[in-house]
C-alpha cells in the first residue's frame, strides 16, 4: 500500500474522521448506485459490483457480485461507515477456522470511486471503480510467452530416478483442469496447509480434518503417494500448545497432536515432515559448530529433546512411514554446518529418524549448486536419504514480480529471457539430482502452477498461470533421454539440406524421439558402418545458444556426409523456418545428455545405431555462445577434441543470463587437442579467442582465422571455407588420418600457404 493510500485509510479508519452520515446524506448520494471494479487477485482477475444503498436515515448498506473465473459469489459487507465523499467497509471472510478482515475504502474522484482493499499485514491494492462495466475488461491472456512442447511426462521421466510431487491442499478449491494437471504430472502430493497444526488442530479440543481427508482421499483415487507436512514447527501453530503447562504437560501436548494426526493416517502416508524449520538463520563460524537451533515455543518449553521426542511420537504413531527432519537454506554456510551437528545427534540419540528434506525455495540466477550436491552427500553420508520437499525457482527483476520494477505482486508476464535462465537453472538442478538418485527419494514442487504458488507473481514453477508448460518442464525432462532405443521401425521425420552434401554419404537431416531437443545429422545409409568403421561423434552447440541449427545446417551436413554423427542442440522443427521456439534458451547440459544417449544406442541391439558409433571419438564444438557451451562441457573426459568456432571466454563474466558463464579459468577443462576456427580481427570474438590461445599451455592449440568476421562461412553452400578446415581436424583427430594433419602442421601447411587463412599452433610436440 502506497504511503498516501495507507495514510488516508488510517484517516478513514482510525482517525475516524468521518462526518457523521446523517450530516452527510446530501454529499453522499453521489457514492450511491451501483459501481464496478477489477482486482488481480493469485486465482486471476476478479470483477466486483458493488451495490451502496443510503437509506433516508444515513445509514449504508453494501454488497457485491464477485466474479471470479466462472464463479460468482455474493458478499455483505459490515462495519459500513460513510462520509461525505468516502466509504470504508469489510469483508469478513472464512478460511478453514480463521476469519479474515478485508477491509475496502473507497474516495469518489469526479466520476469515478477510487477503491483499496487491504488485508491487514498483506498490504493492498488500488483499483477505479466507475459506474459502467469497462468496456473492455483487462482479459488476462491465456497464451503461454513461449509455446513449449514436452513430449514426456515429468513423473514418468523420473520413474526410476525418484518421486515427482507438487504441494497443494487438493482438491478443494481447484479447478478441473487444475486437478487434471496435478494428477497427470505428479506422483506424490504434499498438503500444502491443511495437515498443519493451526488447521488441522486449532484449539486442544478441536479436530478439523475435513481437508486434509479430503485430500488422502483424492491422492488415493489418483494412487499418488502422500508426505505429511507437518507435525512439529514454530509457526502456523497455534498457542494453545504452550500456553498455560509445564513441561510436561506441552510434551504431553505434542505426543497426544502426534498420535491422533500421523495415527489417523498409519499406514496411508507415505512419510512425514516431522520437525520443521528447527534451525536459527544466519550463523556465523561459532555457530557452525553448535545446532543454534531456533528459539522457538518448542525450544523454550522442552529444550533440544523436543526433536527427538517428536520422532519418537510419530515412529510410535505410524511405524511405516519415512519419518523426515525438514528445513530451508540447510543446504550452505553456517547452516549447513549446523545441521550436521544436529542430525549426527539426533542419530547418535537413537532418534528414529530417516531423511533429510531440502526444502528448495531458491532464485534463478542464484541457486547455490555447489553447496546443494554437497549437501546431498553429505546428508547421504549419514545414511540418511533425502528429498527436495519444497522445489521453487523464483523469477525476479524486471519481469518477476514482487523486487521488480513495478514493485507490486501484479501478475506481469515473464519475460522468455527469464524463462529461459530459470530453465536452464531447474536443468542444471535436476542432473544434480539424477547424480545422486540413489539418495534422493522424491522432489516435489512447492505448488502446481505460476497461479498455485506462495511466490505468487514471481513465476517460480513448470506450468505457467494458465497451466501451460513453461521451458524448465522441457528442459528437465529432456535430461532424461537416452535410455530408449531408437529402433528402425520408429522412424521419425528426415530432411535433406543440399543433396545430402559432397561427401561419401549422402546425409540427412533428422531426430529421436528417445532425444528430446537435439537434431541429429548423420549419414543417411548405416549399412556402411559397424565394426569395421564407425561413426565419430561431433556434439554442437549453436550461435546464440539458439535452439536450431538452422544458420549452421550447410556445414554440419556437409560434416555428416563424411562419416561422422553430429548431435546439434535444437529443435528439427525449427531448421527450415523459424519462430519463437528457436529462441528457446539452450543448455550445454543437452550435449552431455546427447553424448549419453548415443553411447546407450551404440550399446542396444535394438537401436539402428547399435555397434556403428565410435563412442571413443567425441569431439565438443559450437559456434559462439555454442562454442562456450563446448568449452564449458570441455572437461567431461569422454571428450576427445574441443573445436571452437568464432568464440572465446570473455575476459568477465558476461552479463547475458542466457550465455554459459564462464572465465578463463574454464580454459583448463581443456584435456584434448583444441581447435579455433575465427572470423579475423573483425570478428567480435577474436580478442577473447587470441587471449584464450595465448593463455592454453597445456594441451596442443590451433588458431585458424579466415577473415570473414564473427559470422563464418556456415550458411555458404556445404558451409564454405570452414568446412574442409573443421573436416581435415575431425579426419586428424577422431580418424586417426595423419594426412590430414597436414593442413595445419608445419610450415608449410596447407593453411599456411593458403593466403586467405592465418595459423598459428601452440604446444605440439611431433
Ligand atoms: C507456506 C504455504 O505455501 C503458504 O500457503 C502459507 O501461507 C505459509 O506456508 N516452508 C514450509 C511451508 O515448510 O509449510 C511453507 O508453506 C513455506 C515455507
Amino acid at each position: 500500500m502506497s504511503f498516501k493510500t495507507l495514510a488516508f485509510f488510517c484517516c478513514l479508519a482510525l482517525c475516524a474522521g468521518f462526518t457523521l452520515a446523517q450530516e452527510s446524506k446530501q454529499s453522499s448520494e453521489g457514492l450511491t448506485g451501483t459501481w464496478y471494479c477489477q482486482f488481480e487477485s493469485p486465482v486471476g482477475l476478479q470483477t466486483y459490483h458493488f451495490h451502496i444503498a443510503i437509506d433516508g436515515a444515513g445509514d449504508a448498506t453494501v454488497n457485491a457480485e464477485v466474479k471470479a473465473r466462472d464463479e460468482v459469489r455474493k458478499v455483505e459487507f459490515v462495519d459500513v461507515k460513510v462520509g461525505e465523499d468516502a466509504i470504508s467497509f469489510v469483508e469478513v471472510r472464512q478460511f478453514g477456522e480463521r476469519e479474515f478482515r478485508i477491509e475496502y475504502s473507497g474516495k469518489l474522484n469526479g466520476k469515478e470511486l477510487a477503491v483499496t482493499r487491504s488485508f491487514g499485514e498483506r498490504g493492498g491494492q488500488d483499483a477505479l471503480a466507475t459506474r459502467d462495466l469497462p468496456q473492455s475488461p483487462p482479459q488476462e491472456s491465456l497464451q503461454p510467452v513461449v509455446e513449449v512442447k514436452i513430449d514426456r511426462i515429468i513423473k514418468d521421466a523420473f520413474k526410476d530416478a525418484f518421486l515427482i510431487g507438487m504441494a497443494g491442499d487438493l482438491p478443494s478449491r481447484y479447478s478441473d483442469v487444475e486437478l487434471k494437471l496435478a494428477a497427470e504430472h505428479f506422483a506424490a502430493i504434499t498438503p500444502e496447509n491443511c495437515m498443519k497444526p493451526e488447521r488441522v488442530h486449532p484449539a486442544e479440543d478441536r479436530w478439523n480434518f475435513e481437508s486434509s481427508d479430503a485430500l488422502v482421499e483424492w491422492a488415493q483415487m489418483h494412487k499418488m503417494t502422500i508426505h505429511g507436512h507437518t507435525l512439529v514447527w514454530h509457526a502456523q501453530t497455534p498457542n494453545w500448545f504452550f500456553e498455560g503447562g509445564d513441561s510436561e504437560t506441552i510434551k504431553q501436548r505434542m505426543k497426544q497432536h502426534i498420535e491422533t494426526l500421523a495415527g489417523r493416517y498409519k499406514g496411508q502416508l507415505q512419510s512425514w515432515d516431522v520437525v520443521n524449520e528447527a534451525i536459527s538463520d544466519g550463523g556465523n563460524a561459532e555457530t557452525a559448530k553448535t545446532e543454534n537451533l531456533r528459539n522457538s515455543n518448542w525450544l523454550q518449553a522442552l529444550g533440544p529433546e523436543f526433536l527427538t521426542l517428536a520422532f519418537k511420537y510419530a515412529r510410535e504413531a505410524d511405524p511405516d512411514a519415512v519419518l523426515y527432519y525438514n528445513d530451508y537454506n540447510i543446504e550452505s554456510g553456517p547452516k549447513h554446518a549446523s545441521s550436521m551437528v544436529l542430525l549426527k545427534r539426533l542419530l547418535d540419540e537413537g532418534a528414529p529418524i530417516d531423511g533429510v528434506g531440502i526444502q528448495g525455495h531458491w532464485r534463478s540466477g542464484r541457486v547455490p549448486f555447489d553447496d546443494i550436491e554437497k549437501a546431498i552427500a553429505d546428508y547421504a553420508s549419514l545414511g540418511l536419504k533425502v528429498s527436495i520437499t519444497e522445489l521453487d525457482v523464483t523469477i525476479r527483476g524486471e519481469s518477476g514480480g514482487q523486487f521488480g520494477r513495478r514493485q507490486s505482486r501484479s501478475n506481469t508476464p515473464a519475460s522468455l529471457d527469464d524463462l529461459n535462465a530459470q530453465a536452464e537453472d531447474y536443468a542444471k538442478l535436476f542432473s544434480i539430482f539424477k547424480k545422486h538418485e540413489d539418495a534422493i527419494e522424491r522432489v516435489t514442487f512447492w505448488g502446481l502452477s505460476d497461479r498455485r504458488t506462495w511466490r505468487w507473481g514471481q513465476h517460480p514453477l513448470l506450468f505457467d498461470a494458465n497451466n501451460n508448460p513453461k521451458p524448465a518442464y522441457a528442459s528437465i525432462v529432456a535430461l532424461t533421454r537416452g535410455d530408449e532405443a531408437e529402433s528402425a521401425t520408429n522412424q521419425p521425420k528426415k530432411v535433406e539440406i543440399e543433396d545430402g552434401g559432397q561427401g561419401p554419404y549422402s546425409a540427412i537431416v533428422t531426430e529421436s524421439p528417445t532425444l528430446s531437443g537435439m537434431t541429429i545429422y548423420r549419414p543417411e545409409d548405416l549399412n556402411a558402418f559397424g565394426t569395421e568403421q564407425r561413426l565419430p561423434v561431433l556434439l554442437w552447440g549453436n550461435g546464440a545458444c539458439a535452439n536450431t541449427t538452422e544458420e549452421h545446417k550447410n556445414f554440419l551436413n556437409e560434416i555428416a556426409s563424411h562419416g561422422y554423427i553430429v548431435l546439434g542442440i535444437g529443435l528439427l522443427d525449427q531448421l527450415q523456418q523459424r519462430d519463437e521456439s528457436s529462441r528457446q534458451r539452450t543448455n550445454s547440459s543437452q550435449l552431455i545428455a546427447a553424448l549419453d544417449w548415443i553411447i546407450a544406442q551404440d550399446a542396444n541391439d535394438n537401436s539402428i545405431y547399435f555397434e556403428k558409433i565410435d563412442t571413443t571419438k567425441v569431439a565438443a564444438m559450437g559456434m559462439s555462445c555454442g562454442g562456450l557451451q563446448a568449452i564449458e562441457i570441455s572437461d567431461d573426459p569422454r571428450i576427445t577434441t574441443t573445436v571452437v568456432c568464432n568464440s572465446g571466454v570473455l575476459p568477465s563474466r558476461s552479463p547475458m543470463a542466457s550465455m554459459p558463464d564462464l572465465t578463463k579459468d574454464d580454459l583448463k577443462k581443456f584435456h584434448g587437442p583444441v581447435l579455433y576456427i575465427m572470423g579475423g580481427p573483425s570478428d567480435i570474438a577474436y580478442n577473447n579467442a587470441m587471449d584464450d590461445f595465448s593463455r592454453v599451455d597445456h594441451v596442443p592449440i590451433v588458431m585458424a582465422n579466415l577473415d570473414v568476421g564473427h559470422g563464418g562461412t556456415y550458411r555458404r553452400p556445404h558451409g564454405g571455407k570452414y568446412s574442409p578446415v573443421a573436416l581435415a581436424w575431425l579426419d586428424w583427430q577422431l580418424k586417426g588420418k595423419q594426412d590430414a594433419a597436414k593442413t595445419f602442421l608445419g610450415e608449410n601447411s596447407q593453411l599456411a600457404n593458403d593466403y586467405e587463412w592465418k595459423i598459428e599452433t601452440k604446444n605440439i610436440h611431433q
